[in-house]
C-alpha cells in the first residue's frame, strides 16, 4: 500500500507527497478580485504538499460566490496571481487553481447581478455578502444557450490560469477576447463541481427541475459537467485539468437522487478524457465511493470527511483512503494552522488545530501567523 509519503506522477508533474492541501476559500483578496502579496506568503508556506489546490476563483463575475474572493477573468486579475504562482513554484511547490462558480449561491450585493442557476430554485441557508449573511436572492433560470456560455468560462479562466494551447503545449496565441496572454503559471485546474456550487446544483435531481438537454434523465444532468469540462481540456490540455465532486453531498439544499449510477455515468463520460486527476469528497456511503474508484481509472483525490463537519481528516483517515486505493488525500484545516503539516506527519509531531474564528476574517493573523509558520510576510 502506498504511504502518504510516497511520489506520485502528476501528469507532468513529480509530486513529492501524496497530500494534497484542499482548496479552501479564505476570503482576504482585495478589491476587484486580485491575488496579494500575502496570498504568495500564505501558498509559499505550503508548498511542501504534494500539491496545493488554491481557494475558489471565480472565472466570471456572476459565478462570484462571497465577497473578498479572488477572480480570473480580467488581465489585472490574471497579472496579480503571477506572484502567488512564482512563489509557491520558487520554494519548490505546485499549484492548480480551482475555479468556482456559485451559481444561485451568490447575491446581487456582492456582485451587482442577479445570481443564475439552472432553475429559479432558491439556495437552501444565507448567503454571504459584504454586509453579513443574508437569505438566497432571486436568481435567474439560465437560457439553454447559456449554460454552455457559463461552462466555457471554465476553460477561459483556465488559459488564463495556465496558458497551454490546443495541444497542451506553451501557449502564445489570442485568447478568447482576442488578447495574447500566456496564463500566469498555475500548473492546473480544478473544476470546482462539489459543495452546492453550479457544476453541482446541475448535477442535483432538486435543484434542476429542467426540462432541456441539460435536466432531468442522468445524462442530461451530466452534460454540463461534461461540457465544461471538454472545453478546459480543449483550452489548456487534459493534463492540467481536473474536476472535485462530492457525490450525494447536501450543500446548500442540493439533492440528488440515483447517487451511484450519477456519479458512475459522469465518471465514464470523463474517462474519455486522460484528465489530471479527480477529486472526491466523502460525502457518499464508503462503498459508494470504492465503487467509484474502481471505475475512474486515474489519479483520484479523495477528502476523508465531510467537508465543514465535526470530524477532522487524520493520519488515520488518510492512511485508511490510501488502502481503499485513494491515490493521494486532501487535507484542508490542519494545513490552515500547520503549513508544515507533512512533517509533522513524517516525524509525528502534533497537529495543531485551526482557529477557526479565523478562517473568513482577520487579515493576516491566522492565515500567515500561527504557531507552526515557517516564514513570515515580507
Ligand atoms: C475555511 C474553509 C474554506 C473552504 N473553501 C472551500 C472552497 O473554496 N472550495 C472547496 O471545494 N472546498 C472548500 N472547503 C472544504 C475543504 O476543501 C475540505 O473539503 C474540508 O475542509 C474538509 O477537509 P478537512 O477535514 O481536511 O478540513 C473549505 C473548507 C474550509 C475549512
Amino acid at each position: 500500500m502506498a504511504t502518504l509519503f510516497d511520489r506520485h506522477r502528476l501528469g507532468d508533474l513529480e509530486l513529492p507527497d501524496r497530500v494534497v492541501m484542499a482548496p479552501m476559500t479564505r476570503v482576504r483578496a482585495a478589491a476587484s478580485g486580485l491575488a496579494t502579496p500575502s496570498m504568495a506568503v500564505y501558498y509559499a508556506q505550503r508548498a511542501t504538499a504534494g500539491l496545493i489546490i488554491s481557494e475558489g476563483v471565480q472565472p466570471n463575475p456572476v459565478g462570484q460566490s462571497n465577497p473578498g474572493t479572488p477572480g480570473l477573468y480580467t488581465d489585472e486579475q490574471m497579472a496579480s496571481w503571477r506572484p502567488v504562482t512564482d512563489a509557491v513554484h520558487a520554494n519548490g511547490g505546485r499549484i492548480f487553481a480551482q475555479l468556482m462558480h456559485g451559481g444561485r449561491v451568490s447575491h446581487p450585493d456582492t456582485t451587482g447581478l442577479q445570481p443564475v442557476g439552472p432553475s429559479a430554485v432558491a439556495a437552501a441557508g444565507k448567503v454571504f455578502t459584504p454586509t453579513g449573511p443574508q437569505s438566497a436572492p432571486a436568481r435567474r433560470a439560465l437560457e439553454t444557450a447559456e449554460v454552455s456560455e457559463q461552462a466555457r468560462s471554465y476553460a477561459e479562466a483556465a488559459r488564463r490560469a495556465v496558458g497551454a494551447g490546443f495541444d497542451g503545449v506553451g501557449f502564445d496565441g489570442v485568447g478568447f477576447d482576442g488578447v495574447g496572454f500566456d496564463g500566469v503559471g498555475f500548473d492546473g485546474v480544478e473544476l470546482h463541481g462539489a459543495n452546492g456550487c453550479l457544476i453541482s446544483q446541475v448535477l442535483s435531481s432538486n435543484a434542476n427541475p429542467r426540462t432541456d438537454s441539460y435536466g432531468g434523465p442522468i445524462a442530461h444532468r451530466i452534460r454540463f459537467a461534461v461540457e465544461a469540462v471538454a472545453a478546459t481540456v480543449d483550452a489548456v490540455g487534459a493534463a492540467r485539468t481536473a474536476i472535485r465532486l462530492s457525490p450525494g453531498g447536501t450543500f446548500w439544499g442540493v439533492e440528488e437522487t440515483e447517487v451511484p449510477e450519477l456519479y458512475a455515468a459522469l465518471l465514464a463520460e470523463l474517462a474519455r478524457f486522460d484528465l489530471a486527476y479527480v477529486h472526491l469528497e466523502a460525502t457518499a456511503e464508503e462503498e459508494v465511493l470504492v465503487g467509484l474508484r474502481r471505475a475512474w481509472p486515474g489519479t483520484l483525490i479523495v477528502n476523508p470527511v465531510l467537508p465543514m463537519g465535526p470530524e477532522q481528516a487524520d493520519r488515520t483517515a488518510a492512511d485508511h483512503w490510501l488502502g481503499l486505493g485513494a491515490d493521494l488525500i486532501s487535507s484542508g484545516r490542519a494545513l490552515i494552522a500547520n503549513p508544515d503539516l507533512i512533517e509533522r506527519l513524517r516525524i509525528g509531531l502534533p497537529v495543531a488545530p485551526a482557529d477557526e474564528t479565523t478562517y473568513y476574517q482577520g487579515g493576516d493573523a491566522g492565515y500567515l501567523t500561527c504557531s507552526a509558520c515557517q516564514y513570515t510576510a515580507a
